[in-house]
């Protein structure tokens, strides 16, 4: 069965995030961006979306390329279609994907917390408490490697692990259980053909991850012309930010990280030290070392940090500007360096950062 056939017996689910902001280009028609104004609350429904109320109807199209964001690139053997990131965020939604249907990957990855969880902490399925913190999945898409410590090459790696690790997934009998919903099977078979795997269920997953973008905020619009988007604080943060404060070392536009590991000394700092990209690399000049996190929407996720001990971004800024962490840590990256700003510099900064934050509204799906 073709794909696109499969794509019209997809059960109506509602549309993959709807990302504010213009297109770089005009791609397959996007659907309506929400105005252009930065407050609105993601809506959380299961309802019909407009005009479809329980007809079968065709997947969304995907969503277009948020204003300011680079092409995304996908792996060859993971192309985006509209049925698969539409099967994806069904599954990305289920609870019927953990051991014992307590949890889904929204449990610690939802929308209306900037796809984490609120907490600095939080346990996965079976009562074992992470020893990091739950990162956001904005624009996750965009990495070359995946976890704090970048353990994961590919996203589907990291998909599968999440699965397994978070949700206590035997991943053949949770498919096998998936397989068996009619309305997963006939979806199953249109995105891939064959008998269904863990693979699927994955790549699935792991092409709706991608579409989490965050972009198209005020700050991209005021670059882009638009010199009312935001106020002269957020302009004089952002001359901050590239400037005395050169935090674009790291966190370079436009996706405002480098994709690279540094110490920091987050962590180093209590008994039971988290060596970070040094364990994944066995190499002991990365030990403290973690991914450095993207800037974008970077307001919506409190608390901050591998170990989640930053609970505002204010103190998550604090952090930086002290130039990490010394204490116990002899590896400290040498692009961090203490930072004096007054107080007055400090609220320009924060106001900058929160000029990132995109208007990004999502409707549950309904699961089959
Ligand atoms: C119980 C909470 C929990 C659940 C459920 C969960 N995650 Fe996570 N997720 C985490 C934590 C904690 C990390 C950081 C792990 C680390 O780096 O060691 C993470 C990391 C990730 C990353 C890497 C992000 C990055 O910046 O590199 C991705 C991608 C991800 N999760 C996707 C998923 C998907 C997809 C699911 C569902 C299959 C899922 N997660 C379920 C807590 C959770
Ligand atoms: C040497 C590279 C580097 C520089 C310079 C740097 N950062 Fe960071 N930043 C990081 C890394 C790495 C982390 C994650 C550290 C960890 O949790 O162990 C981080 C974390 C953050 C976080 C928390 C993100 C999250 O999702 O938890 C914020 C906010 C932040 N940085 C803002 C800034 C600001 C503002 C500046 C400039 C004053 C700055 N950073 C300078 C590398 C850097």
């Amino acid at each position: 069965m073709s794909p696109r056939l499969g794509a019209l017996l997809v059960a109506v689910f509602f549309a993959s995030a709807v990302t504010a902001g213009c297109e770089d280009k005009p791609p397959p028609p996007p659907p309506a961006p929400p105005a252009a104004s930065a407050s609105a609350a993601p809506s959380s429904s299961a309802s019909p979306a407009p005009g479809g109320s329980g007809s079968k109807v065709a997947a969304p199209p995907l969503p277009a390329t948020p204003l300011a964001l680079p092409e995304l690139k996908v792996p060859a053997d993971n192309d985006l279609t509209p049925a698969k990131v539409a099967l994806g965020k069904q599954l990305f939604f289920d609870k019927r994907l953990s051991k014992d249907f307590t949890s889904s990957c929204e449990t610690c990855h939802a929308p209306e917390k900037g796809w984490s969880d609120g907490r600095p902490l939080t346990q996965k399925v079976g009562g074992a408490t992470n020893t990091r913190h739950t990162p956001s999945l904005f624009n996750v898409g965009y990495g070359q490697a995946f976890g704090w410590d970048g353990r994961s090459d590919t996203l589907e790696k990291e998909v599968a692990t999440q699965w397994t690790t978070q949700m206590g997934a035997e991943l053949p009998t949770i498919t096998a259980s998936i397989a068996k919903i009619p309305g997963y099977a006939t979806q199953l078979k249109a995105v891939f053909g064959g008998d269904p795997t863990p693979e699927m269920i994955v790549k699935a997953i792991a092409a709706y991850v991608r579409t989490i973008r965050s972009g198209g905020s005020p700050w991209d619009r005021f670059e882009k012309g638009e010199k009312r988007a935001v106020g002269e604080d957020a302009q004089r943060g952002f001359e901050l930010f590239k400037g005395k404060a050169s935090c674009t070392q790291c966190h370079a536009p436009p996706l405002y990280t480098d994709d690279a590991f540094h110490n920091l000394g987050v962590g180093f700092d209590k008994p039971d030290r988290d060596l970070g990209r040094g364990k994944v690399a066995s190499d002991d000049k990365l030990n403290g070392a973690f991914k450095t996190p993207s800037l974008r929407s970077i307001s919506t996720h409190p608390p901050y940090l591998h170990d989640g001990r930053a609970l505002s971004l204010e103190q998550a800024v604090d952090v930086m500007l002290a130039g990490g962490i010394k204490e116990k840590n002899k590896g400290l990256d040498p692009k961090v360096k203490p930072i004096k700003l007054t107080s007055k510099e400090k609220d320009d900064l924060l106001a900058f950062l929160k000029s990132l934050e995109a208007t990004v509204a999502v409707e549950r799906p309904r699961l089959p």
